[in-house]
């Protein structure tokens, strides 16, 4: 029955044509019933540790247009947050955490109460799977967190950034005191992931989205290294669970990262070839993604013509279609549903 559902047989090396889809922040504010519901939580993180509301908008989108997997609605920075770090999501402002900047700050991250303080967004997990197992058979509910580099840039920078100078700065210039902090994300992502497995999560996901602004040593220290303890770590305890990997910008080491840290499927972002991340990574590995969210916005030809170009380059592999980075809040809601029949279509 598990083993049956279009996502899971996707993400375990199936070549299912046509391919399972889902989107990258498909819950949020391009849809109305999640702005609905995002004013009665009065706030982003009052709604992403209120288990009900939580687990209304993880479903929204597959109620509205039938996706193979729902996403955990939460944010990457719930880690930080649950670490002890003093987070807020200002409007039109993004995140602000009070930014950790040397050994006493990072000393004072406390691991030990993650599970405690993140327990309504396992919460929300729980009542998902629920939600799903009686209504949606056959969506895979996928956990996810943010992979160890990109969450310490944020955690250093204390904001988004275009470079993220300050974190970059410290991984080269103290990496004694990067690494602890890096060590101490490894300890919580996987912990974090575990719990969300043990709540019912079925497939995780770890987002690195500022993986590709680091030089290949870099790379391979801060964003291979602590990958593969995590893979590694969720595969010993939980071997059934695919883990995808979502390496943006990482390019021609997109092959490396998938060999060196065993994820089940890599994520391709908006800039990367299919056929390139084809000739890069094992035929049995599954490749994501990665429409251009502006090709979402745009609709209509632009829409019709780079979904085909991508089906085309990834038919007969294992492949989930996706977007290749997070859809943008302008997007007409119609758009989607017409992506959603061209890909229900195959190419
Ligand atoms: O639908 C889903 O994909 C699930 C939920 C999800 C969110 N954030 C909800 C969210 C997921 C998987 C994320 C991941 C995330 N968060 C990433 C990695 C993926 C990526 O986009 O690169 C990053 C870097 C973040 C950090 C973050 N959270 C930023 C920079 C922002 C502000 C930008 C923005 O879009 O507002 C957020 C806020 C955020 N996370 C929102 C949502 C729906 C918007 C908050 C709101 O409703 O006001």
């Amino acid at each position: 029955m598990e083993a049956r559902k279009p996502l899971l047989r996707a993400l375990g090396g199936e070549a299912v044509w046509p391919p399972p889809m889902w989107l990258m922040r498909q819950a949020g504010r391009y849809l109305p019933e999640y702005r609905e519901i995002r004013e009665k939580a009065g706030g982003f993180i009052a709604l992403c540790t209120t288990p009900e509301l939580a687990a209304e908008v993880t479903v929204q989108p597959i109620r509205r247009y039938g996706m193979d997997g729902a996403i955990l609605f939460s944010d990457i920075l719930m880690v930080p947050w649950a670490l002890g770090q003093p987070l807020r999501f200002a409007e039109g402002e993004g995140p602000v955490l009070e930014p950790l900047r040397d050994a006493a700050a990072i000393a004072a991250l406390e691991p030990d109460r993650l599970r405690d303080r993140a327990a309504p967004i396992f919460d929300t997990v729980r009542l998902t799977r629920v939600a799903l197992d009686l209504h949606a058979p056959k969506v895979t509910l996928i956990g996810f967190a943010g992979s160890p580099w990109t969450v310490a840039a944020y955690m250093v920078e204390g904001h988004g950034s275009r470079d993220f100078h300050v974190a970059r700065g410290m991984a080269l210039a103290d990496p004694g005191t990067f690494g602890r902090l890096i060590r101490t994300l490894v300890e919580a992502t996987t912990d974090y992931l575990l719990a969300q497995i043990e709540a019912g999560a079925e497939a995780v996901m770890l987002f690195d989205s500022w993986a590709g602004m680091l030089p290949p040593s870099q790379f391979r220290r801060w964003v291979i290294e602590p990958t593969t303890t995590i893979v590694r770590n969720v595969q010993r305890l939980h071997p059934s669970i695919p883990v995808i990997g979502f390496p943006r910008l990482a390019g021609p080491l997109i092959g490396e990262y998938v060999a060196r840290t065993g994820v089940s499927t890599v994520a391709m972002d908006t800039a990367m070839d299919p056929r390139f991340a084809a000739s890069a990574v094992p035929a049995g590995v599954a490749l994501q993604g990665n429409l251009d969210p502006l090709a979402l916005v745009a609709g209509g030809a632009a829409l019709e013509a780079e979904t085909r170009q991508i089906l085309a380059a990834m038919r007969g592999r294992p492949f989930v279609f996706n977007l290749g980075h997070g859809i943008e809040k302008v997007t007409p809601v119609e758009n989607v549903a017409a992506l959603v029949r061209l890909v229900r279509g195959g190419g």
